[in-house]
């Protein structure tokens, strides 16, 4: 039994819509949650910064005693995740190989379509871990970078999202795929948006939920499970203001966010 917290970071608020799967599948682990909000977005940026921003989120995170890091961030699991397991000696998951193992039990037919940021899109890094499992399956990648200002505006359902989604599935039209990965923070929040362009016929995979059981078969695996007589704790910090955080964040999260504390993560 290990009750220490676990630590999850992301480039802002997205990271969030992992820690509401992890608090559903693991109702008794502490979790400390950093959202690098002043640095935001991290899709656009080269592998290098990416990586940097990275390894500080850890440094802060591993100075509150946490016990396993989950990586939350798509674009941050793409490109930092050598790094990452080279610098630090402690258990850390990020989302690309879940999802992508979800990809590939999916499909049926073989034919599977991947959307994310510029930067996790440019990686290929679930197209990848996909064509490791299985590699006869067909991948076809999209990036979809207004899909993040439109959910944080709080437009995920609107007719805008609607559209933007068609313009940008539309690059699916031809492919036949019958899986899609929603490789970003963002996109569990436009699951009905982008089911209702793709139709029944197309499964949307969310790598938060299938990151949440991996994160529970780790910790058992490694006998860091925390006591079950315990019910979770959580806290939250971010790069920049609290308040923003507060407000966009609980959209994600889906329940209100009591108190967020500020932290110069410059310093790590
Ligand atoms: N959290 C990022 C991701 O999942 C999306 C937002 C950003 O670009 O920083 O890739």
């Amino acid at each position: 039994m290990d009750d220490r917290p676990i630590g999850v970071f992301d480039s802002g608020v997205g990271g969030l819509t992992v820690v509401k799967e992890l608090m559903e599948e693991l109702p008794n682990e502490n979790i400390i949650y950093f959202g690098d909000t002043a640095r935001l977005p991290y899709g656009s940026r080269s592998a290098d910064v990416v990586t940097r921003y990275s390894l500080q989120c850890i440094r802060f995170l591993m100075e509150k005693g946490v016990k396993a890091i989950i990586v939350a961030c798509n674009t941050a699991s793409a490109m930092g995740m050598d790094a990452i397991k080279s610098t630090f000696d402690i258990p850390v998951m990020g989302v690309i190989e879940s999802g992508a193992r979800a990809a590939a039990t999916s499909s049926k037919n073989g034919s599977i379509g991947v959307i994310g940021t510029e930067g996790t899109i440019a990686t290929g890094a679930y197209q990848k871990e996909i064509k490791r499992i299985n590699p006869h399956l067909k991948l076809t990648g999209i990036a979809c970078p207004l899909f993040v200002p439109i959910v944080e505006e709080g437009w995920a359902d609107s007719e805008i999202a609607y559209l933007t989604a068609r313009k940008y599935l539309s690059a699916f039209e031809d492919k036949g795929i019958d899986t899609l990965v929603l490789g970003c923070t963002h996109y569990p929040l436009l699951f009905n948006t982008i089911s209702r362009v793709m139709g029944p016929g197309v499964t949307l995979v969310n790598p938060a939920k299938q990151v949440a059981h991996a994160t529970r078969h780790m910790l058992e695996d490694k006998g860091l499970i925390s006591a079950r007589n315990c019910q979770g704790r959580y806290k939250y910090y971010a790069s920049d203001s609290v308040e923003r955080f507060q407000r966009v964040g609980t959209a994600f999260l889906k329940k209100a966010i009591q108190s967020v504390e500020r932290v110069d993560i410059h310093r790590y």
